[in-house]
């Protein structure tokens, strides 16, 4: 990488990303205004506002937290979280306007950091059975995935029988007659377990019965069962599909999932509720208060790079994530939905789109897949078929698959100082402070107080990136830094010399087309 010494006058400001309104919005700030930490850690809240609005000031801080006004563009709340407790702070916006947030402290946080692990839906569809979701457990731990920090298996939609028992209840169709011991064999290999249903009439494949109006029995089911997770798809919807009537959809099976949880003698928090509605209808404005602790926010990711079609590709997904940063938080997760890398091409509902490409990313997307939803502290939801990173053929998912690029594939989704941008207990999620249609730059704040880049490019062609350090608010001006290249694990250095930056540097790099490079700065 070379450093420049060149003022470019064309960098944007942070202020011009943060003023972006959400469409339909009816919240006052344009950020959460419910927030977790657990007690006693490092704690961020960012007031961004929408176009006009600006943060006067903030009432009834917990000791331990003050309001930050060291950054252009927008204030935030920082600090050490108190003890366990419901707080309630109010954020005073200009003009006299307040906003309550609830600030929830908790040990018992059902996902205090995004979780990870394997979504049956894109390799699998429905090729599943007792005996391949074994199998897929059984490849976190050959593959290291399981040391990475992967740890719930997920079984997707077409488990269940069409119709419901004589007695109203969900049946296990016939591929998972013993549903028990595969509960049991998961749970055996220290991994949790996750299932799926919908919160309308059917599923969205239509193959299993939804939950609507069956709340409490399946959610007594799904915890007799000894299930860890629930992904709540919003298909063929009946109570209505207005974001009210999501809301209340969503609260209806997170209100029987605490009721079944405590009733059964367990902690409602060692069970997760996974939103699954799309994004449609901003949930990152009120799926908090349901009762799910993450929610997909985009539609269902396709195996290709630009999808305009089904607005699932990568960068469809970015273009919905980078506007909604300032929402994420600990035990609040946008969803970014499933991973795509490591598909190839091979997956299932995965290869509808892309405008006539050929299904897969090459090795540069897949550094932006896995690299971008690590910035974007997502949930790390895993679609590939995991079982065949060995390079051996493989049947398991219905089709003879060889992956020929399973080293990389296995870099990439095990890389540990990546992981770390995504499970970092800070819960920020990447900052867009500069945003073209040609490349974009990231800042992620870090509970330790090491910041993170990511720059990404968009086009077509390799190209150079200009990064002017002083434009990361998260950096401290007066101090100097080295910065850390999170793919390869080494420090930036010239010759043997480890370099070091301050604000007043800049650079360009040169990003092959389409890939994301990551740093931190210590
Ligand atoms: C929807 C969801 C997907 C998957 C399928 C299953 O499309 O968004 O993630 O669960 O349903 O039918």
């Amino acid at each position: 990488m070379k450093r420049v010494l060149l003022f470019i006058a064309t960098f944007a400001l942070v202020a011009s990303v943060s003023a972006q309104n959400v469409k339909g919005q009816k919240a006052a700030l344009n950020s959460a205004d419910k927030v977790y930490s657990l007690p006693g850690k490092p704690f961020m809240h960012k007031l961004v506002t929408f176009a006009g609005d600006e943060v006067a000031g903030v009432e009834n801080l917990p000791k331990g937290l003050a309001l930050m006004t060291d950054r252009p563009g927008y204030k935030y709340i920082y600090g050490k979280a108190p003890a366990a407790g419901e707080y309630k702070y109010t954020v005073t916006l200009n003009g006299g306007r307040k906003v309550d947030v609830g600030f929830t402290v908790s040990k018992d946080l059902a996902q205090p950091t995004p979780f990870m692990g394997v979504l049956t839906w894109n390799a699998f569809q429905s090729h599943i059975s007792s005996d391949i979701i074994k199998a897929i457990a059984d490849g976190f731990d050959t593959f290291g995935l399981k040391e990475a920090g992967y740890d719930h298996m997920c079984i997707d939609d077409e488990w269940a029988k069409h119709d419901r028992s004589a007695d109203g209840r969900l049946q296990w169709g016939p591929k998972f007659q013993d549903y028990e011991g595969l509960v049991r064999y998961v749970h055996g290999k220290g991994l949790k377990i996750g299932t799926y249903s919908d919160a309308g009439s059917y599923t969205c494949s239509g193959a299993q019965p939804g939950s609507y109006g069956y709340e409490d029995v399946d959610a007594e089911d799904f915890v007799k069962w000894d299930f860890d997770l629930l992904k709540y798809d919003f298909c063929n919807a009946i109570g209505g599909d207005t974001p009210e009537d999501a809301e209340k959809a969503y609260t209806a099976m997170g209100t029987a999932l605490d009721k079944a949880m405590t009733k059964a003698g367990k902690k409602p928090s060692d069970f997760k509720l996974y939103m699954c509605e799309w994004g449609g209808r901003q949930p990152w404005l009120w799926a908090a208060n349901t009762g799910a602790t993450c929610w997909r926010c985009t539609a269902d990711t396709r195996d290709y790079w630009d999808d305009p079609a089904y607005r699932g590709g990568v960068k469809q997904v970015l273009d919905v994530m980078k506007k909604i940063w300032a929402y994420q938080g600990v035990n609040r997760w946008n969803d970014a939905d499933m991973l795509i890398v490591g598909l190839h091409g091979t997956g299932y509902p995965s290869n509808a789109g892309g405008a006539g490409h050929k299904p897969g990313l090459n090795y540069e997307e897949s550094l932006t897949n896995f690299g971008l939803w690590c910035m974007f502290a997502s949930p790390l939801t895993l679609s590939n078929n995991i079982t065949n990173l060995d390079g051996k053929p493989n049947d398991l998912t219905g089709k003879t698959v060889v992956n020929k690029d399973y080293a990389t594939d296995l870099a990439i989704i095990t890389n540990k100082e990546v992981i770390a941008l995504d499970q970092d207990p800070l819960g920020q999620a990447g900052e867009p402070i500069c945003d073209t249609k040609d490349y974009i730059v990231m800042q992620k704040d870090m509970a330790d107080g090491h910041p993170a880049l990511s720059v990404t490019n968009l086009s077509d062609l390799g190209r150079n990136i200009r990064v002017k350090l002083g434009d990361l608010t998260a950096l401290k001006a007066g101090k100097t830094y080295k910065m850390r290249d999170l793919w390869n694990h080494c420090y930036l250095t010239t010759g043997k010399k480890v370099n070091k930056y301050t604000t007043n540097d800049e650079f360009v790099i040169w990003v092959p087309a389409h890939a994301t490079y990551l740093y931190r700065f210590y």
